[in-house]
């Protein structure tokens, strides 16, 4: 049964996908302010596919522009004296050659496996986190939060090393907000390997308890598995418009619609119809609400990619009161992953907003201003050794997951030392 599962994912892989032929992604850098201006205008323009943002004059962005763009789009740069080069000339083919890669080297798990040698299916990843239940109910117990748009669980993974002891400094830790963004699930679930299946970690549970969610877009997921390898979003339609999905990531209720976010279903950064519109969204607010007298320190949200430590606030440029410690903890987290590094990530710590962009609704600036947690990061993951944007292959899972643990220990270490 399984097995025909499997089999059949496999083959709607193969089959059915939506088309990139002809788009190309443009590599482009503005030298003024005005050229910064004008680049940024693009992402409000709907189909309109920012694959990297660079922020300040000088950085580099990526951008994919569909077929019947391209003219308007170079017409637009030469205008604005902006140069560009393809950094891919067909997106189509760079899909294709990465779908063949990921049909290689796809590892049939059994139930209840992990493995970080390729990247799993959803199905699979809440049958690990329901097998660790059953075999360690010391220490661990899942939680359902709720239920994506279209009916899959959101099973959080609660570690403990036992009776609950509320005053317990807490880490909650959340990935795949952006379904595309394929690097985000392992890590978390690689944490929770680590700390409920290695021994040598059970320390790291005595004192502080965890709580993790490793696929918070389960139906954004399932469909870059088999639909479209691009898709960022969720999957419901708001009603009345003319595009599928809302950001996640800028639809909580705290500065919604400030900055860096749309009205626009067609954007990437679409908002939603107001705040919390998502079941996904509404879930995790729910849970936070629900378990106020949790003593939370720490929340991380992993997303690729950039090797960036961002602290809030995401909104806007300006920065919360303790904005010292949360730059002195993100850089201790940073230097551990230097250190471990075998893949020569090098983190830059900073607010997302200063360092990456203004997008106001993001869960950071949520969870820090209205859930009350004090230190509150979104972890921007390495694109490996190569450009492979979100593309990163399989075999670069591995020495991520394992250097970000060691940021995460770092974390680990500050929050027991001072709480
Ligand atoms: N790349 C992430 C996004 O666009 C960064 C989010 C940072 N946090 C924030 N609140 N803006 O969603
Ligand atoms: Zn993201």
């Amino acid at each position: 049964m399984v097995l025909l599962t499997l089999i059949l994912e496999l083959l709607i892989i193969a089959l059915v996908n939506s088309n990139y032929t002809g788009y190309k992604v443009y590599k482009v850098v503005p030298d003024t302010f005005e050229q910064l201006k004008a680049i940024d205008r693009f992402h409000y323009q709907p189909h309109f596919d920012f694959w990297q943002d660079g922020t300040t004059v000088g950085q580099t962005n990526n951008i994919m522009v569909a077929p019947k763009d391209q003219s308007d789009f170079e017409a637009d740069l030469l205008k604005n004296k902006l140069n560009f080069e393809i950094s891919v000339d067909d997106v189509e083919s760079f899909l294709n050659q990465e779908k063949q890669e990921r049909l290689m080297t796809r590892t049939f798990l059994s139930l209840g496996q992990v493995t970080f040698q390729s990247y799993m299916f959803y199905s699979e990843h809440m049958a690990y986190l329901r097998r660790l239940a059953n075999d360690y109910p010391q220490i661990v117990t899942l939680d359902k939060i709720g239920e994506s748009y279209e009916g899959r669980d959101l099973l959080l993974i609660h570690i403990s090393s036992g009776p609950s002891d509320i005053s317990k400094p807490v880490i909650f830790i959340d990935a795949g907000i952006h379904c595309r963004e394929w690097i985000s699930p392992p890590v978390a679930l690689y944490i929770i390997q680590q700390l409920v299946e290695n021994p040598e970690n059970s320390y790291l549970y005595q004192n502080v308890d965890w709580y993790i969610l490793p696929s918070l877009n389960p139906d954004g997921y399932e469909y870059t598995q088999t639909h479209n390898r691009l898709w960022r979003k969720n999957r419901r339609l708001t009603a009345g418009a003319e595009c599928y999905g809302t950001d996640l990531n800028r639809n909580f209720d705290y500065m919604w619609m400030f900055d860096g976010a749309s009205q626009d279903s067609c954007t990437e950064i679409y908002a939603g119809p107001e705040a919390f519109s998502e079941p996904e969204t509404q879930a995790l607010r729910n849970w936070f609400l629900n378990n106020t007298e949790l003593n939370i320190k720490l929340y991380l949200t992993f997303h690729s990619y950039g090797e960036m430590m961002l602290y809030p606030w995401g909104y806007a440029r300006v920065l919360p009161e303790n904005f010292e410690e949360l730059h002195r903890v993100g850089e201790l987290a940073a230097n551990a992953i230097g250190q471990a590094t075998r893949i020569n990530s090098n983190y830059l710590v900073n607010s997302s907003a200063i360092l990456l962009y203004p997008a106001a609704g993001g869960s950071d600036d949520w969870v820090k201003a209205i859930a009350g947690v004090d230190l509150a990061y979104c972890v921007e993951l390495p694109d490996g050794d190569a450009p492979f944007f979100f593309m990163l292959p399989a075999r670069q899972i591995l020495p991520v997951v394992q250097e970000t643990f060691e940021g995460v220990k770092a974390f680990h270490s500050y929050i027991e030392e001072t709480y």
